[in-house]
């Protein structure tokens, strides 16, 4: 109990100075509730706005990914310089020392591996989100193919319980084969996610027309990178992305599969929230990696 003898009279009441109101900085989000803005403040830099996530989840579809063999060599000293990691629970328990103090995005949503039918998908407890205590819950979300139904439905349980315990719910988009990563589909398949419940979206970057995607969609897209470029033609497209509306970039192999990763995720960085263009990052690049 505090000491109630001898206390200060309370007096500073401000009288008069109206209460400041602060839209909150990630488009959207201004009505989420108090858990979901603070986890969302860690995963996205409240200056910049932006984010850089290292993703490292492949493993968990496509099994020893080229440059995942080891995630305690390759993956760990890359942390401190991320955002935020997505992953599995499984590498996360056994490879990720709790120390790293970064906030996390779960793999939620787990079932068929490239092996087989992609896409038909389970989802994993609240409790483990809430035990592992995870910024973002990310799902799989197969817009047009034949799982539609069941990963949309993940993703609606997914944002109920994330809802209920303040835990954002991150859509991925899955573009199966047949369908054309174009503005068109990517619009329509970020839009479903945003509209059945993700706090933030995740697809992919396209030339034509990724303006349109961003504007549609009413809450942050990131992009994932997908397979291994060309320094410069990947830091191309994160620029791009950012310039054309994206809130940040979820990237995986573009990082760790370069020949010097933790330079390439400082210069993915400098791209990202300090403006640079895609030449200035691949001179960055260059640099840190001839130290
Ligand atoms: C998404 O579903 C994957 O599991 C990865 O998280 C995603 O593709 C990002 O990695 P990358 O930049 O290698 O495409």
């Amino acid at each position: 109990m505090a000491d109630n003898v001898g206390n200060q009279e309370a007096k500073d009441y401000g009288i008069g100075v109206p209460v400041e109101k602060k839209a909150f900085f990630l488009k959207g989000l201004d009505h989420a509730d108090w858990g979901i803005k603070d986890r969302m403040g860690r995963i996205f830099d409240s200056k910049s706005s932006h984010t850089v996530m290292l993703a490292f989840d492949h493993g968990y579809i496509m099994g020893p990914t080229s440059g995942l063999e080891r995630i305690d060599l390759s993956i760990v000293p890359l942390i401190e310089h991320a955002d935020c990691i997505m992953c599995t629970r499984g590498v996360l328990r056994s490879c990720i020392p709790p120390q790293v103090n970064k906030p996390i995005s779960l793999r939620y949503s787990a079932g068929t591996t490239v092996l087989s039918e992609l896409n038909d998908e389970c989802i994993l407890n609240i409790e483990e989100a809430i035990r592992l205590n995870v910024s973002a819950m990310a799902i799989m979300v197969s817009v047009g193919g034949i799982y539609e139904g069941k990963t949309i439905e993940n993703l609606v349980r997914t944002a109920d319980m994330g809802a209920k315990y303040g835990i954002p719910t991150l859509g991925v988009t899955a573009v199966g084969k047949e369908l054309a990563r174009d503005s068109r589909y990517l619009s329509m398949a970020s839009r479903v996610c945003a509209e059945n419940g993700a706090t933030f979206v995740k697809t992919y970057y396209c030339e034509e027309g990724f303006e349109k995607v961003t504007a549609a969609c009413p809450v942050p897209i990131v992009i994932a990178g997908g397979k291994k470029l060309p320094e410069l033609e990947a830091l191309t497209v994160a620029w791009k992305a950012i310039q054309e509306g994206a809130a940040g970039v979820d990237m995986g192999r573009n990082v760790f599969q370069a020949d010097a990763p933790i330079a390439m995720l400082k210069a993915v960085r400098g791209v990202v929230h300090d403006g640079l263009k895609p030449q200035e990052g691949l001179e960055l690049y260059n640099t840190l990696k001839n130290e």
